[in-house]
């Protein structure tokens, strides 16, 4: 393994170091590159960038690899819940059963039960408010309405699913359901979203597990475009709280988390338009048309999105079980068939990703569309408090890249 790199620039040698990472991921570290030529590196959507060092995630898009802290995501599916993974994430190790109590004690500590401000505010939003806008503006003044002493991880992996279910019931004109110390994380969700007046919620254990699954799945995905803005925000030194509703921000987009919301659209406009998938294929390969088909395609997997492998399995359980027959389940694994097969998505290595089934499990369970991309944000908040303390933790520089500019020489004003 060589330590240096040299490059020949113009006739001059220059030489950077290597860095090594421990999975075989190799970098040039160019930060003296300015210094030595006066050259910058023009790298749009950050294609080839590293922005830090990282031992949270590791995802090897070639091979369909994804590892949380090392252990690889079809192992966690299989042993953890969504708060060990939470643990692990946040802590680097996956809790002993002691600390796995004193974890979830702390999460109850922090349950906004007598917190009326929040609910008073929650039904202040204009009726037509994207529930992800209004979940980005409350996860900021979160900051500010915390007891003394709160640990400000815990407390907004305790409150953000308090906030979801808020804002849920309050589009919806549901009394307010308190989050129920009895009940586990993911159970907690359910009975918030879905109690009736003088019941709770009737847990179904294999709801339950899907939704954990769910959760487990999208807890972190290393430098993604939401996790990147909460590193970002972190190396200005802007509140863990602020940052995460940054990235709540950034997950909203359509080319990002906001896919699953995209994809059940797709497929209704697909099924009320007569159902022809060729005619939609084809939209999606015209260079002249801007539709693209949602829930397809990753920037890092070229080969296959682990995830959407096990979500995939997930829906069609859950599907079953539940006796769930819907025709956009049926329309979606025509879709799949066709566009896997279609030579433009095999040559362009175009392959569902993890947006392309989840929606479909939310809508079995019962969440709304527009609560998909919420549902999202509760499963990676764990992910973006690991880099936002990571960022903070190797003390990581301000982000501040540079940019050629192209506009107006410098002119006068007549
Ligand atoms: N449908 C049709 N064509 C596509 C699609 C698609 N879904 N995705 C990429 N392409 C084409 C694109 O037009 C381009 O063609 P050409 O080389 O001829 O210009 C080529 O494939 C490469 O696309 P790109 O946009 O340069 O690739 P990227 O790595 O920058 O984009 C992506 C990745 C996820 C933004 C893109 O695949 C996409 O827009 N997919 C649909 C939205 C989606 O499902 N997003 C969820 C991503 S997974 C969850 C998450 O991480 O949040």
């Amino acid at each position: 393994m060589c330590s240096i790199v040299n490059f020949n620039m113009n006739g001059v040698v220059k030489t950077f170091p290597v860095v090594y990472g421990t999975l075989h991921e190799k970098a040039i570290n160019i930060s003296t590159l300015r210094e030595q030529t006066g050259y910058i590196t023009l790298d749009p959507g950050f294609k080839n960038t590293g922005i830090a060092k990282s031992s949270i995630s590791f995802v090897d898009g070639e091979r369909g690899i994804l590892l949380y802290r090392g252990y690889p995501i079809e192992q966690i599916i299989q042993k953890c819940t969504f708060l060990e993974t939470s643990y692990l994430l946040l802590n680097g190790e996956l809790p002993n059963d002691n600390q796995l109590d004193h974890f979830s004690e702390m999460i109850n500590q922090c349950n906004l039960n007598n917190n009326t401000k929040i609910l008073q505010i929650c039904k202040n939003y204009p009726i037509n408010s994207h529930p992800m806008g209004i979940l980005s503006s409350l996860s900021c003044i979160l900051e500010f309405m915390q007891e003394e002493n709160n640990n400000n991880y815990i407390h907004l992996l305790a409150t953000l699913p308090i906030l979801a279910a808020l804002i849920y019931r309050t589009k919806n004109g549901l009394f307010p359901v308190k989050y129920d110390n009895n009940l586990c994380y993911t159970s907690n969700i359910l009975n918030m979203f879905f109690a009736k007046k003088t019941n709770n919620y009737q847990q179904n254990p294999i709801i339950v597990d899907a939704l954990d699954k769910l959760l487990i799945l999208h807890a972190d995905h290393e430098q993604n475009c939401s996790t990147t803005t909460v590193r970002l925000l972190s190396s200005a030194h802007v509140s863990i709280y602020a940052s995460i509703s940054a990235g709540i921000s950034a997950l909203w987009g359509r080319l990002h988390g906001g896919a699953n919301q995209a994809v059940i659209e797709m497929l209704e406009n697909i099924l009320q338009n007569g159902g022809n998938i060729h005619k939609w294929i084809e939209k999606a390969k015209n260079k002249k048309d801007p539709f693209r088909l949602m829930g397809f395609g990753h920037r890092i997997y070229k080969n296959f999105d682990p995830r959407a492998i096990i979500i995939k399995q997930v829906a069609e359980n859950i599907i079953n079980k539940l006796k769930f027959n819907n025709p956009i389940l049926k329309l979606a694994k025509e879709l799949e068939e066709v566009a896997i097969h279609d030579s433009y998505f095999i040559e362009k290595k175009l392959y569902p990703n993890i947006d392309f089934y989840s929606g479909i499990i939310y809508k079995a369970i019962g969440i709304p569309k527009d609560m998909f991309t919420v549902m999202f944000a509760l499963g990676r908040l764990p992910g973006w408090i690991a880099h936002w303390k990571e960022m903070r933790l190797n003390n990581e520089p301000l982000v501040r890249p540079r940019q050629i500019y192209v506009g107006y020489r410098k002119r006068n004003i007549v």
